[in-house]
């Protein structure tokens, strides 16, 4: 299709989309000219949703977002922001692969639309009596799983100066745990403290019968995000002796605090093995990675075989600071080809995509992931120190990575084709 074609194309559908509005004035969204957007009625129901769990005094973010005069001096801000997909920090995309994630606090288009039709007409206030309700938080105090039968900490407090630069690190701690034991809920947590300064926790437990020092996903913290409760029957093993990875990022305040961020587990009864062991593995690692100075987008690509059928929880890109996007793939047994995911990465944020359970994937055994990364080694990249150097694979956060968190767990033929057609009895009442 030539250039001329394709801007015609796009003409089309433009005109199509404000005929479509015109000839549907009863829609009660529609923007037009009788219902200016307002803040009270229009705006505030959106930052409630997307933005406050962030946005309130003695939260991560900078500013509050609560009120119409808090909100006001933000909004050229706030549109650029939201525009552009960078507020809220939600970065999977919506164009490929699976839709339906929980914890979803992202915009929709006609939300993105509406905010920024609010902010071009003045930012008007409106009437205040279409005020909702404020909204009301939780209890950061509360464990969202309910009581943990055990606690690991961060092996100190950890102090955050008053305008410390970001911090990123790992912290390590043992469990505690004198024989192996399935979990069947985990929850990771600041302290009430120490909340306003983590911008994000992830745990990891490590194998002490395995040679290589690895440690497994075990739970992401983030603000919105509840505990991991797992499905019933479902678990995951820690074993005696495992010590807890904290993966940090702290963001300092502005006042000294004190953060003692920890990790509750919830266990299966003594002796109960659960009948599906939920697995968190590294996938598509490549350590063999090749990124020229200066180079906005290099691609590498990693696979690993799946050898039993399993139900994917989850997806997570783990890329530095130089990362830029990653594609998760299933090749089929049949040698047929799907997108699962897309996300682009932003090394402020490590966020986990769990899958809903109804589009979780299911994949056969034999089926092989096949990861995509993009790092961009460009000083158009905020995270990038020195455009000027080449960079390789490596341990320190000043090398580079690129492999996915992916969780799953395993289910026997049964219980599979069991699954996969709950799915498909799923998808015929749809229609
Ligand atoms: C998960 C937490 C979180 C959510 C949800 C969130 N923000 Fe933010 N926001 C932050 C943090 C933290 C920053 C500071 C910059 C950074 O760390 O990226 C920020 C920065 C911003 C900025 C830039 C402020 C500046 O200093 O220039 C704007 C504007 C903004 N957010 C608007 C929004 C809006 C609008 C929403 C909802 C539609 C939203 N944010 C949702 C955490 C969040």
């Amino acid at each position: 299709m030539s250039l001329t074609q394709h801007g015609r194309a796009g003409f089309a559908v433009a005109l199509v989309a404000a005929l479509g509005f015109l000839a549907a004035p009863a829609a009660a969204q529609a923007p037009d000219e009788a219902h200016e957007l307002t803040f009270t009625r229009d705006v505030a129901p959106i930052l409630q949703r997307s933005c406050q769990e962030c946005h309130r005094t003695g939260s991560i973010a900078p500013m509050s977002l609560l009120t119409y005069e808090e909100t006001r001096p933000w909004a050229r801000s706030i549109r650029e922001k939201v525009v552009a997909r960078t507020m809220p920090p939600w970065y999977v995309d919506k164009n490929i692969g699976v839709q339906g994630f929980k914890y979803d606090y992202s915009l929709s288009d006609e939300e993105i639309e509406t905010i920024a039709g609010w902010v071009d007409a003045g930012a008007p206030r409106g009437n205040p009596e279409d005020l909702p309700a404020p909204r009301e938080f939780r209890d950061i105090a509360e464990w969202k799983i309910g009581e943990p039968d055990w606690i690991v900490e961060i092996p100190e407090p950890f102090v955050v100066a008053p305008e410390a630069p970001n911090w990123w690190g790992d912290l390590y701690s043992d469990s505690g745990l004198t024989e192996d034991r399935w979990v069947r809920a985990v929850e990771t947590k600041p302290s009430i403290e120490g909340f306003p300064v983590v911008h994000h926790a992830v745990t990891s437990n490590s194998d002490p019968e395995s040679d290589d020092d690895d440690y497994a996903f075990l739970n992401e913290y983030a603000l919105g995000k509840n505990g991991d409760i797992f499905p019933d029957g479902t678990g995951r093993l820690i074993k005696a002796g495992a010590q807890i990875k904290f993966n940090m990022h702290y963001a300092a305040i502005g006042v000294e605090t004190t953060d003692r961020t920890r990790v509750g587990l919830q266990f299966y009864p003594k002796g109960v093995v659960p009948e599906r062991k939920l697995i968190s593995a590294h996938v598509g690692d490549d350590e063999d990675l090749d990124i020229p100075a200066g180079a906005s987008n290099v691609r590498h690509d990693g696979y690993y075989r799946l050898n039993e059928n399993a139900h994917i929880t989850a997806f997570q890109a783990h890329l530095h600071n130089l990362g830029k996007r990653q594609c998760l793939e299933a090749i089929y047994p049949d040698n047929s080809k799907e997108i699962l995911s897309c996300a682009d990465w932003d090394f402020g944020w490590h966020i986990v995509y769990n899958y809903e359970d109804h589009v979780a994937p299911l994949l056969p055994k034999g089926t092989i992931l096949h990861v995509t990364s993009w790092h961009d080694n460009s000083e158009a990249n905020r995270w990038n120190d020195d455009p000027t150097n080449w960079a390789g694979f490596g341990q320190r956060s000043s090398d580079e990575m690129s492999f996915a968190w992916v969780s799953w767990y395993e289910l026997d033929d049964e219980a599979f084709e069991k699954e996969v057609e709950a799915r498909e009895t799923l998808a015929d009442n749809d229609e």
